[in-house]
């Protein structure tokens, strides 16, 4: 089963994000994680296109655009613009998902469905099939560095039956409060992409750290 790390830039140095950019380049990760908040869907403000458009210029990673952001049909094709490879939105923040994600596959991106900790996996039965991913929060969304929510680790185990009983090589990230501890456990119960903020960019060795969690 692939199992696959994405740094979340979230957590990175702002006053010299293209030396964060280049050291994600330099490591074993697989993807660049870029959250998108507005103020609204949560309590925070992140940054959005402009940024991704720079960071697309040096980044050799595709780019996961997680965006925590409501109502994001008018934004997709503007991400899609800036370099974004995977597109992930919130079950709880699009009025009509199905439409949302043939709106992202029709730019031939790959379409990912994000759930909060309160949000069952069954909720998912009707579109699992049309995903490429599936995002697990296990923290609230809005800040880095939250404690990791236990339960994540039973909707990991009943998303996985999911997806393989209908074949799917659907992906399953989870993403907050992510280090060697839970993403050994994540990885175990049928996660295959682990996304880590602090973890990585509040250490002494980001590159070490990313390597370290590749060989959970
Ligand atoms: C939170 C973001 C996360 C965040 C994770 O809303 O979606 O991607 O960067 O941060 P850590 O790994 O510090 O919990
Ligand atoms: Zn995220």
């Amino acid at each position: 089963m692939k199992r696959l790390v994405a740094p979340s830039i979230l957590s990175a140095d702002f006053n010299n994000l293209g030396n964060d950019i280049e050291l994600i380049n330099r490591s074993e990760a697989d993807y660049i994680h870029f959250d998108v908040m507005d103020g609204v869907f949560v309590p925070n403000i992140s940054f959005g296109i402009p940024v991704l458009q720079q960071v697309n210029k040096i980044a050799l990673k595709p780019l996961d655009v997680h965006l925590m952001i409501v109502d994001p049909d008018h934004l997709i094709e503007p991400f899609v613009k800036a370099g974004a490879s995977i597109i992930t939105v919130h079950y709880e923040a699009c009025k009509h998902l199905h439409r949302t994600i043939q709106h992202i596959k029709s730019f031939g991106t790959r379409a990912s469905v994000c759930l909060n900790p309160h949000t069952p996996v069954e909720l998912l039965q009707d579109i699992i099939h049309e995903l490429d991913m599936v995002l697990l929060m296990s923290v609230n969304p809005g800040f880095g560095g939250q404690e990791f929510i236990h339960n994540t680790y039973k909707k990991v185990r009943q998303l996985r039956k999911m997806i393989d009983d209908i074949g799917s090589d659907c992906l399953i990230e989870v993403d907050g409060g992510v280090n060697y501890e839970t993403g050994k456990k994540l990885f175990e119960a049928g996660a295959n992409v682990l996304v880590a903020g602090s973890f990585v960019f509040k250490s002494k060795d980001p590159e070490a750290i990313i390597s370290g969690l590749k060989q959970l």
